[in-house]
């Protein structure tokens, strides 16, 4: 695997990969790889002839409050892990390939980025967009596969993309769980045990809150199931528990088309987020 920092370079890496026939996908992280983008980059290899993972700890995408210091930093691990998973090439741009002195573009994709994490987090997906907007240019690829995990990220991208026509196919990889079935995050990583215990009632009070809503019951009573147990588990606060519609992330009152559950709550300091399909009535 090369890992490359220097945009020229990365062109003519690329261009010699394509020399030697199908398809590029590219796989965007920002490094503190688990197996949630392991799962990524497996799929990754099934659909393409070829990946390039990107590593970027993106400082646009952090809020004034939010610590991009001390976000995880493993670049010699994550390395190891996706050159054996068998990445062609890692793209770790050094800062100034990604933002040059003089830097002023901002790429913001109104609606779906507004409400839900954006409404907590300004910014955070305009920084999202401008940095894929950016790692598509460089890379080119035919495809990018990002989490599921992050619905609203993929939904902004999804929209970003057909709206500029990147041209390239977005391929939304579902959640990886815990046996108990929490998302994996990096994130749960700050758990204390009895939090991380604590943490499952998540999938399942979500699983609970589907089950009334494809029964034809209120949204509004099962939205409220679902706070009331995360509380009752020892959640701290809940942000948002929202059905919406699965491409638009606007909020529903019934579930008469394919929908998505979101959940953002907090258990001590740590803010969870997941989100499951709901199926349509
Ligand atoms: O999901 C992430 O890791 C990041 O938001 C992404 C898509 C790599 C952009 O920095």
């Amino acid at each position: 695997m090369q890992i490359i920092r220097r945009v020229d370079r990365l062109r003519s890496a690329v261009s010699l990969l394509r020399r030697q026939g199908g398809e590029v996908a590219l796989v965007p992280t920002m490094g503190a790889l688990h197996a949630g983008h392991m799962q990524l980059v497996r799929e990754a290899k099934q659909r393409a002839d070829h990946v390039v993972a990107s590593i970027f700890v993106n400082p646009m995408q952090f809020g004034a409050n939010e610590d991009l210091d001390a976000y995880p930093r493993q670049e010699e691990a994550d390395a190891a892990m996706l050159s054996e998973a068998g990445v062609a090439i890692l793209w770790a741009p050094d800062v100034d390939q990604v933002y040059p002195a003089g830097f002023a573009t901002n790429v913001s994709v109104a609606g779906v980025s507004d409400g839900l994490c954006g409404a907590a987090r300004p910014g955070h997906f305009d920084g999202v967009a401008t940095i894929v907007a950016k790692l598509f240019n460089q890379v080119q690829p035919d495809m990018a596969l990002f989490g599921e995990k992050d619905y609203q990220q993929l939904a902004v991208i999804r929209t970003m993309a057909r709206d500029l026509n990147f041209g390239l196919d977005i391929i939304g990889v579902p959640t990886v769980r815990d046996a108990d079935g929490l998302a994996l995050s990096s994130r749960n990583a700050y758990l204390t045990s009895e939090q991380r215990a604590a943490a499952a009632m998540l999938p399942r009070a979500m699983q609970a809150g589907i089950a009334v809503i494809e029964a034809g019951g209120p949204v509004g009573e099962a939205t409220r199931g679902i706070e009331q147990a995360l509380l009752a588990a020892g959640f701290a606060s809940v942000d948002y528990v929202t059905l919406a519609d699965a491409a638009t992330l606007q909020p529903m009152e019934i579930a008469d088309r394919p929908a998505r559950l979101l959940v953002a709550a907090r258990i001590g300091s740590t803010r969870l987020i997941d989100n499951m399909p709901v199926n349509a009535r």
